[in-house]
């Protein structure tokens, strides 16, 4: 027999729990992100074509007053359950991402998601994140290089890396796990390397007892994205790239809600005695 905790003595993940905790970690973050520069003639135009696009489908599809009330009353219920952050990071974020991308010429980026939390520990070049004694989940050696684009190593690079655990809760987020577990901030070593020994998270489910579970299940959609490693790389003079890392071969690869997926952004592990293992290398260009 395993033994897993008894879950029945500990508070359990809710939506609530989550949609909440993601609220408070987004306006504690709204000075790193840095406010919009936003003139009237643009605030008219993308809130004007805003409504024009929602105009439109209520002409097209003759959405009807009891459809209209319904709606009001869900976005009611997710702005007063704190799932705005949610719900925009898997249904909106990935458009917002890609347009961000045109730009850039290093390692390709995806969505943040909601659940980055700034200061994490700092950790050598060859760090174990922090974890539960009896962490779950298969053991997994994740190392790489940062270069620039010329190829020169980057020494000093910050890899701050987050993730769920084997069951895909996010610390933090979740009452019953401790603060910091699965993340921390990798400082690469004079080649640019670094070796991080972590667990594979499982697939991260959005939470089903909320509004935008809700949504998804009237919808008839899975709520479901594929297991994934999240993180920032950074150096001195170089654009930042923010990034998910996926599992070849996982569940959900093609047909992840958050549509964060990129092919370049696949692993291939290797398991061996140890475990599993994994290498990609990450490119900075300047900033
Ligand atoms: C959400 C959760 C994630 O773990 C992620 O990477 C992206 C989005 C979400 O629930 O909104
Ligand atoms: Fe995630």
């Amino acid at each position: 027999m395993t033994t897993t905790p008894d879950l029945a003595t500990q508070p359990s993940p809710t939506a609530a729990g989550s949609g909440a905790n993601a609220s408070e970690a987004f306006r504690a973050s709204s000075g790193r992100r840095g406010a919009a520069a936003t003139s009237t003639e643009r605030a008219d135009r993308l809130v004007r074509r805003t409504l024009e696009a929602i105009h439109q489908v209520v002409r097209e599809e003759e959405v009807t007053y009891p459809e209209f009330q319904a709606v009001k009353r869900w976005l009611m219920d997710v702005g007063e359950g704190g799932e705005w952050p949610l719900f925009l990071d898997v249904f909106v974020e990935h458009e917002v991402e890609k347009v961000a991308a045109r730009t850039q010429h290093g390692s390709a980026g995806t969505i943040e998601g909601p659940y980055y939390l700034p200061g994490q520990q700092r950790l050598g070049p060859v760090a174990t994140l922090p974890m539960r004694v009896d962490e779950q989940g298969e053991r997994l050696v994740f190392s790489g290089q940062v270069r620039d684009l010329d190829g020169r190593p980057l020494a000093g690079a910050e890899v701050d890396f987050w993730q769920a655990d084997a069951d895909g809760y996010y610390s933090g987020f979740a009452p019953h796990l401790p603060d910091g577990n699965l993340r921390g901030v990798i400082v690469t070593d004079d080649e640019g390397r670094f070796t991080i020994t972590t667990i594979k998270p499982a697939p991260y489910q959005i939470p089903t007892d909320g509004p935008t579970g809700a949504m998804i299940a009237a919808a008839g959609w899975h709520p479901w994205r594929p297991a994934h490693l999240h993180l920032m790389v950074r150096a001195d003079g170089h654009r930042q790239v923010t990034t998910q890392l996926y599992f070849a071969g996982g569940e959900w690869l093609d047909s992840d809600v958050a549509s964060a997926t990129k092919d370049e952004l696949v692993l291939h592990t290797e398991h061996t005695a140890n475990g599993w293992t994994a290498v990609y290398d990450f490119v900075l260009e300047p900033a």
